[in-house]
């Protein structure tokens, strides 16, 4: 089962897929973390790129075929041989990023995205994928209160929105593969809603 987790910045994806894995390990799941961009030692040179605010210059398809290639590393090295082997895995972010940000946020075509988007993942979608809902200035104060704002975080309000927009319509257009869940709510709760769809999926 390929399990993926989405949503703006600040929406606490990280620390529900920590959980997840935490619970899944608890049931002696044969499952893996990982997170795009990275997860693998090429994958990560990749995001330190994407997210470093001196590449300022980048060009917006750059952009878009860096997150691609990283996640063309991740899948080949990490997530087919896993799935392959009958196990779980738990990725933070996959292709639906790259729709919403490089698609909606920066204005690429989302079939050119989709077409090459599937060359370098060999057409993988996941199983499942926790959308989880934040306001764009609330998840971004949120990140601020923690840490220094990467290249991606810095860009103006109105991309953060248009991102949005992004996972909305791609929430509403796949609603069976994209739960969306409230990122508001606390952190217990909106672990015990993700629980109990795994616990329905497995069953
Ligand atoms: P995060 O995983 O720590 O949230 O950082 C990844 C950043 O990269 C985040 O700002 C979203 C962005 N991103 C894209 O713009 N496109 C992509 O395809 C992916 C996977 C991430």
């Amino acid at each position: 089962m390929f399990i993926t987790f989405e949503g703006q910045e600040g929406a606490g994806k990280s620390t529900q897929i920590a959980l997840l894995y935490n619970y899944l390990l608890a049931r002696d799941a044969n499952v893996v973390l990982t997170r795009d961009p990275g997860g693998t030692e090429i994958a990560e040179k990749i995001r330190e790129i994407v997210k470093d605010v001196q590449n300022a210059a980048m060009s917006k398809r750059a952009e878009a075929l860096l997150y691609i290639a990283a996640r063309a590393q991740l899948v080949e090295e990490v997530i087919m041989p896993q799935l392959t082997g009958g196990g779980i895995v738990l990725c933070d972010r996959f292709a639906d990023s790259t729709m919403a940000y490089q698609g909606f946020g920066n204005g690429l075509d989302v079939d050119d995205l989709g077409t090459i988007g599937s060359f370098a993942t060999s057409g993988l979608v996941p199983d499942i994928t926790f959308y989880l809902r934040i306001d764009a200035k609330e998840g971004l104060a949120r990140k601020l209160a923690q840490d220094k704002l990467d290249r991606i975080e810095q860009k103006d309000i109105s991309y953060h929105m248009d991102v949005g927009l992004g996972y909305e319509y791609l929430a509403k257009t796949q609603p069976r593969r994209i739960i969306v869940i409230d990122g508001a709510l606390p952190q217990d709760e909106v672990h015990q809603l993700i629980t109990k769809h795994i616990e329905n999926l497995m069953n």
